[in-house]
């Protein structure tokens, strides 16, 4: 299987089972109350199962590979990950913050719905996240599961994602700080976008049982990759049409973002992304020719398109 194909069967599995998970919370609805209970269902749905790329499910299983789990024993915790992250994707676009009508090639859940109903698909999707964790069936060991609990939080929180969009909105709403520096804007982006894709590896060496070292080399894997696909993601902002990525294009300049491309310009920019790159591939060094899907995971962010 090469690598793309790879991608593809990991994102149909990972969508497949996104869908039975929010099957159950459909099924959970409350027929009485009518038709209007299932329309946070049916918000829950489009945000989730709307396509995607699903590179942190990926990470999770390619981690989690390392240490010969099969991929069917990670999708609960990479299901759990994704939730989040589609959560991050509906709060991101509300008006309040990005104020975006398409997100992957589709009206995004605020403009398909109303404000409201994004928020709460938001939410939804965040405390799901927390209540498959905690189930048996993602992992035998409660201690195990408590560990996926912990590092999902604090990568989602005020430590990580949700302090990294903060950042993010006070650079372009509040002009706080007026010059964002590279460090500082490195640090937003670690926060932003790093902390959720190092859980993501992190996620993988817990489901393994990893010990320490590997635990650390996984997570500096993790925040490398998550250095360079803000990057990219930048790039693409630049650089790639709507059609290509499924949202607006040309916007982070006109919103005032703060991005090491705006920052450095797009070639040094790229040279910055190609070092995290090389980063990322160091950190799994350890773990040899096993670690041949991170380095494409590496080389398919490189080069995306989308
Ligand atoms: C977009 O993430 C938001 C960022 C953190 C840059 P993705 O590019 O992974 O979005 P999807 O999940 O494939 O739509
Ligand atoms: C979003 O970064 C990071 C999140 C935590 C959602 P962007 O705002 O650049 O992501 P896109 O470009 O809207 O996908
Ligand atoms: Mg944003
Ligand atoms: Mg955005
Ligand atoms: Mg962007």
């Amino acid at each position: 299987m090469d690598f793309s194909q790879r991608l593809t069967q990991r994102a149909n599995l990972i969508e497949a089972h996104l869908r039975d998970v929010l099957g159950d919370a459909v099924a959970e609805s409350t027929p009485e109350c009518g038709p209007e209970a299932r329309r946070l269902a049916a918000a829950l749905h489009d945000a989730a199962t709307n396509g995607g790329k699903r590179i942190r499910p990926l990470l999770v299983i390619e981690c989690a590979a390392l240490f010969d789990v099969d991929e069917n024993a990670c999708l609960n915790a990479a299901a759990a990950v994704e939730c989040v992250h589609c959560y991050s994707l509906v709060h991101d676009d509300l008006p309040c913050m990005d104020n975006d009508e398409l997100r992957r090639g589709k009206p995004t859940i605020w403009k398909a719905y109303d404000e409201w109903t994004a928020i709460l698909t938001g939410d939804a999707l965040l405390t799901l996240a927390f209540e498959i964790l905690v189930r048996a069936a993602t992992h035998p060991s409660s201690k195990t599961r408590l560990a996926l609990v912990a590092t999902l939080a604090k990568a989602s929180g005020a430590h990580g994602m949700v302090q990294g969009q903060a950042l993010d909105l006070a650079v372009s709403k509040r002009g706080e700080p007026k010059t964002p520096t590279i460090t500082s804007t490195k640090t937003l982006q670690a926060l932003k976008t790093g902390a959720l894709i190092e859980a993501a590896c992190q996620f993988g060496g817990l489901l393994g049982g990893g010990d320490q070292q590997a635990l650390s080399n996984l997570r500096n894997y993790g925040a490398a990759l998550g250095l360079a696909f803000q990057i990219s993601d930048d790039l693409l902002d630049l650089e790639g049409t709507p059609e290509d990525v499924g949202k607006a294009t040309g916007k982070d300049t006109a919103d005032g973002k703060a991005t090491l491309v705006g920052l450095l310009g797009k070639d040094e920019a790229r040279l910055e992304l190609d070092r995290a790159l090389k980063n990322a591939n160091a950190a799994v060094d350890g773990f040899g020719a096993k670690a041949v899907v991170l380095r494409e995971i590496a080389d398919f962010i490189a080069k995306r398109r989308h």
